[in-house]
């Protein structure tokens, strides 16, 4: 009953924004079978949230009908490709079927995909309204080999007068500079925490999800401003628990509990090494990777409410051990030392 309504929401929603490409898969395939994150996927402008500056440059184009060829540089997650689809549908409208050509990284992109099917897709006749360009969208294009990017730069300046190309990567710094300079280059940064609430809870009003705060918190707390971590983690909580509370999603994601690693964190403030001893080990043994342990650590520590002087403290240190595990050490040992060393902090200063 629920799911029916639901249904028919998504099918009017769909079509009164006139969405090309999802909008039959959507409409008639098994709804409860859609990833969120695609029945979410934001298909104007004004639905993306965050990043406003750098949305509102890409509007610009929208208006003037015509864009440059873009890198779409940020962290995954953010919308990169949202938006770039978003231009593209604004620009290409109802020839946006045969006018964008969308390769991501499950598409093997090695050179003879640019050889081949870019430089086909470019040579290809689409009548399009004058002034209009075919769009060719790369995802992940900084995981494109350097040979491959090479054969692209060519292909990009031979057929500049009909095509253009749209790079979403996470690093732009990995796109070779031939084409890092015939690109305009925006750059998304991660969402808020606030943003990224607003979106779930939104979320659980339209599939109808029951929810505690705490849950959504820690939904929030899990996905680090990645917006598809935080819906997929939604998802997946919901279909596996039916109910969202922290308990349940940090199974999902199986995280290191934060609770216990603030606990952690209070017994160090204390001085009690025993008792924060035995949280380390508990978490050690549930066998996750000292990356893990320490970056939760990290990320409790920013939102402990500690007199700063002492959060600044806690955080240098647990910064060392990080380093010093991303250098290789990642041994017990090592996170031993550092819980030492911040029930020491507290106790030197008193
Ligand atoms: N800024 C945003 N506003 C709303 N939804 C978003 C936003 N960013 C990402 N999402 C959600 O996450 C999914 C993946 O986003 P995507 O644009 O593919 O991220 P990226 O390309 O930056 O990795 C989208 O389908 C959408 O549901
Ligand atoms: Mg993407």
């Amino acid at each position: 009953m629920d799911s029916d309504s639901m249904d028919t929401d998504i099918v009017e929603v769909n079509t009164a924004k006139q969405s090309m490409n999802k909008a039959d898969v959507t409409g008639t395939d098994d709804e409860s079978n859609v990833p969120w994150i695609e029945k979410y996927r934001p298909h104007t402008f004004e639905e993306i949230c965050g990043n406003e500056e750098t949305t509102a440059r890409l509007a610009v184009f929208a208006q003037t009908g015509n864009m440059p060829n873009l890198i779409l540089a940020g962290p995954p997650g953010v919308g990169k490709t949202t938006t770039i689809l978003c231009l593209a549908r604004i620009l290409l409208g109802d020839n946006f079927r045969e006018g964008v050509l969308e390769l991501n990284a499950s598409n093997d992109r090695g050179i003879d995909v640019v050889r081949n099917k870019i430089k086909l897709f470019a040579q290809k006749k689409v009548s399009l309204p004058a002034g209009k360009h075919k769009i060719i969208i790369l995802d992940e294009a900084d995981s494109m080999t350097e040979g491959a990017q090479q054969a692209l730069r060519r292909t990009m300046e031979l057929y500049s007068s009909t095509t253009r190309f749209a790079l979403a990567c996470n690093n732009s710094e990995k796109v070779i500079p031939p084409i890092q300079s015939r690109c305009a280059v925006v750059r998304f940064g991660k969402l808020s925490d606030a943003q990224i609430l607003d979106k779930v809870m939104s979320v659980c009003a339209l599939e109808g999800i029951e929810y505690v705060n705490e849950g959504l918190e820690a939904i929030v707390f899990t996905a680090q401003g990645d917006m598809r971590q935080a819906l997929n983690n939604l998802q997946a909580t919901f279909h596996g628990f039916g109910f969202v509370n922290s308990s349940n999603v940090f199974k999902v994601c199986d995280e290191p509990s934060p609770l216990m690693v603030q606990e952690m964190l209070e017994f160090c403030k204390d001085g009690k090494i025993e008792e924060a001893y035995q949280r380390l080990s508990y978490l050690w043994k549930m066998g996750y990777s000292p990356e893990d342990i320490v970056g939760n650590i990290f990320r409790v520590c920013k939102t402990c409410k500690f007199p700063e002087y002492l959060k600044l403290m806690f955080i240098k240190e647990i910064g060392m051990t990080h380093m010093k595990i991303a250098d290789g050490l990642g041994t017990f040992i090592q996170l031993t030392g550092l819980i030492a060393t911040l029930c020491s902090v507290n106790r030197g200063d008193e």
